[in-house]
């Protein structure tokens, strides 16, 4: 049986949590496969909200089998945190399998992610704070600290004094902070080690066992195409890859397993921290998308940069990973609007661009070239099939699934779970 991916086709925030959810039911694996509590996945099923940061959405779905896959890095911390959130509010997490090779988020990877941050001033990536960065700065540096290390105190103890040898001086002597007390640290870990001992796994094997019994693997991304650490709009990027490609090597899964790529649209665009963003909007235009569409982060509640959509995005997002199906979500966040602007192209120093620039200068310089559509007024937020849905909507989802170059399966028309558009079946 088969595997899907799923993945953010802008800048994160596109609304993978409630996709993820609404796919809960057809599948019997979620897997996270990359990132670590730097995403914030909403999901809301009737009156309850939830934020996910680390489980994966599947948690929320009982016949779902949540897993961490090796490519996410985990504070233990924070996961344990969430679990226990969720419990008190009578879901478990029982189920959860980690993966033994997954990396740990360490306090000094934290302490490092705030203080070069700092450091750069106005250069300031505007990152998360979680310490995303540094953890996979260590796991690629092969100095990091693993989950398996939590089975084996002797191991656990001598990698945290390495470690902490060495970025205790760049603490100290370079940033002028306070050292980090390697007992202090080990003590804390050994603690997490005991509650997260039963859920570690080979998840690799689990997954391949369950393909070959049929079972269908959903494979969840955290932030999006834009973000990714090659793809994105580096430096301007978390450390790890979001996109499709990054799906296999986190989740363990080869890659002909895989038969759907679920690409996650926005139905316009937004971003956090800094970075280039041709079609943003800083005007009373992008004050009004940010409310209406509730735009402030889920992890770190800052205000999300709001725009129009950006075809040229889609486009480079759809070839990047191989998308054969949108989920076009917060449609219904543009009714109300007289004509929708959509970015069909760049203007980089006079010269027009259908595709990303090749270097950052150029995509720093992008000005964004406009079409305009007609907009509706209905409130849209209670279709349940394509025909519900006004004239100008159905040909803005048209044109956006022509200028994108992939089918548009699903649309969003609310955040409720039960707020969706199937327009063919996604799995
Ligand atoms: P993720 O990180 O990709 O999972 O997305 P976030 O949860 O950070 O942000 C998406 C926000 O939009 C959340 O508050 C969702 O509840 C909400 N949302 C998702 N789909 C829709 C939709 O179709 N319409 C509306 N109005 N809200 C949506
Ligand atoms: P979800 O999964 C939006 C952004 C940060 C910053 C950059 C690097 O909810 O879509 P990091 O802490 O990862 O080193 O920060 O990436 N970023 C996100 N933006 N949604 C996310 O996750 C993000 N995760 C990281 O704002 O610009
Ligand atoms: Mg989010």
């Amino acid at each position: 049986m088969p595997a899907a991916v799923l993945v953010g086709a802008q800048w994160g925030d596109e609304g993978k949590g409630k996709a993820t959810d609404l796919l809960g039911g057809d599948v019997d694996y979620v897997v996270r496969y990359q990132g670590g509590n730097n995403a914030g996945h909403t999901v809301v099923i009737g009156d309850q909200k939830y934020a996910l940061h680390l489980l994966p959405t599947g948690i929320l779905s009982p016949q779902v089998v949540p897993v961490i896959g090796n490519g996410v890095v985990i504070d233990p911390g924070v996961l344990l945190g969430e679990i226990d959130g969720l419990a008190a509010r009578g879901i478990s997490a029982e189920r959860l399998l980690i993966s033994s090779n997954a990396h740990l988020i360490m306090p000094h990877h934290k302490a490092l992610d705030k203080v070069t941050e700092r450091y750069l001033g106005k250069s300031k990536i505007g990152t998360t704070g979680r310490g995303i960065g540094p953890a996979y700065a260590d796991k690629i540096a092969r100095m990091g600290v693993r989950v398996q290390d939590l089975l084996d105190p002797g191991i656990l103890a001598k990698k945290i004094e390495v470690a902490l040898t060495e970025k205790n001086q760049v603490l100290t002597k370079v940033y002028n902070r306070r050292g980090i007390d390697p007992a202090a640290v080990l003590e804390e870990y050994l603690a997490y080690a005991e509650r997260l001992k039963p859920h570690i796994a080979d998840t690799s094997l689990v997954l391949a066992k369950a393909l070959d019994e049929g079972k269908f693997v959903l494979l969840e991304g955290g932030q999006g195409t834009l973000l990714d650490i090659d793809h994105g709009t580096y430096p301007f990027v978390t450390s790890s890859s979001p996109t499709a490609g990054g799906a296999c090597a986190g989740a363990g899964i080869p890659p002909n397993r895989l038969t759907k790529v679920i690409g996650i649209l926005k139905a316009y665009t937004t971003r956090v921290g800094s970075g280039p963003f041709p079609t943003e909007l800083t005007d009373d235009m992008g004050e009004w998308l940010r409310q209406t569409g509730g735009e402030f982060g889920v992890t770190t509640g800052r205000n999300r940069r709001t725009g129009w959509f950006d075809a040229v995005i889609a486009r480079y997002a759809t070839r990047i990973n191989g998308v054969t199906d949108y989920f076009l979500t917060k449609l219904d966040i543009l009714s109300g609007l007289e004509r929708i602007p959509v970015c069909v192209a760049y203007d980089v120093d006079g010269v027009r661009h259908d595709e990303i620039p090749m270097t950052q200068t150029d995509f720093h310089h992008a000005k964004p070239i406009y079409e305009e559509f007609p907009g509706w007024q209905e409130d849209i937020s209670g279709a349940k099939v394509l025909e519900d849905l006004p004239p100008n909507a159905r040909s803005y989802i048209r044109t956006l699934e022509e200028m994108s170059g992939a089918p548009i399966s699903a649309v969003g028309v609310g955040p409720g779970r039960d707020q969706t558009v199937v327009v063919r079946p996604l799995v």
